[in-house]
């Protein structure tokens, strides 16, 4: 008979628990995952305490204090920490979001933290976006024409710049693709809520004239076709946007063309 067992360093371990500020009125405790696979050793979650009277606002003001006050190991990516260039994603509370724009206080309890699920782990919260970048990089983000070039510029009316409002918000930052459990299953071959936002972002661009190669493309039982409509997606983005109606749209517009 079949043995199925998790693998070992699947199980995460209780790590260090670091000592509240002396003093400190208002104090919040973050549970933090860390992970280096080098060491060979489990994931473990730390626990830090966080003076919120001598700190910002955000949970990513916390990582960067506690970076820089207490543990000078802990990993994570940031850059723009204002929502724009999505480095930060990563799971909070349960939820995967932008650490720079979840406010500290939105979160009852000890603030959990995580990297984000179902992605392979580099070091802490940190995760690789090797396949992302490719399945990106796959859907040819960018404006493709076959016509002469016109001597100025190629133009857009009001109405047609109006349809990308809600798709050219996208930052990128994949808390979308990795709430979606098709993905977690199939990430090797759907290209998942952010990177088919991404695809219908040059559908519906009038200037584009690609259109049909890229729904050639996309009609493919694995790459468009594994979103069963969870809603995931939609209910996760920090920036408010709705990969899933985008989905939806594509999958209407290949019907559409067959009739
Ligand atoms: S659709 Fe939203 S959650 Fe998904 S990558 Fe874009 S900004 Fe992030
Ligand atoms: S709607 Fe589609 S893309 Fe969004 S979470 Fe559900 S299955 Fe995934
Ligand atoms: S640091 Fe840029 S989106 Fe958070």
């Amino acid at each position: 008979m079949v043995e199925l067992a998790l693998p070992k360093n699947s199980v995460v371990k209780t790590g260090k628990t670091y000592a509240k500020p002396a003093g400190a009125k208002r104090v919040k405790a973050f549970k933090i995952y860390r992970y280096e696979p080098e060491e060979g050793k489990n994931p473990r979650i730390d626990t830090f305490h966080v003076d919120l009277d001598d700190c910002g606002p955000m949970v990513l003001d916390a990582l960067i204090k506690i970076k820089s006050e207490t543990d000078s190991t802990l990993t994570f990516r940031r850059s723009c920490r204002e929502g724009i260039c999505g480095s930060c994603s990563m799971n909070i509370d349960g939820e995967n979001t932008l650490a720079c724009t979840k406010a500290i206080t939105d979160v009852s309890g000890s603030v959990t933290v995580y990297p984000l699920p179902h992605m392979g782990v580099i070091k802490d919260l940190v995760v690789d976006f090797t396949q992302f970048w490719a399945q990106y990089e796959s859907i040819e983000p960018w404006l493709q024409t076959y016509t002469n070039n016109p001597a100025k510029e190629r133009l857009q009316s009001v109405e047609d710049r109006d349809q990308l409002d809600g798709l050219y918000e996208c930052i990128l930052c994949a808390c979308c693709s990795t709430a979606c459990p098709s993905y977690w299953w199939n990430s090797d071959k759907y290209l998942g809520p952010a990177v088919l936002l991404q695809a219908y972002r040059w559908i519906a661009d009038s200037r584009d004239e690609a259109t049909a190669d890229r729904l050639d493309d996309l009609e493919d039982p694995f790459k468009l076709y594994r979103c069963h409509t969870i809603m995931n997606c939609t209910n996760t983005c920090p920036k408010g946007l709705n990969p899933a109606k985008a989905i939806a749209e594509i999958k209407k517009l290949i019907v559409e063309r067959q009739l």
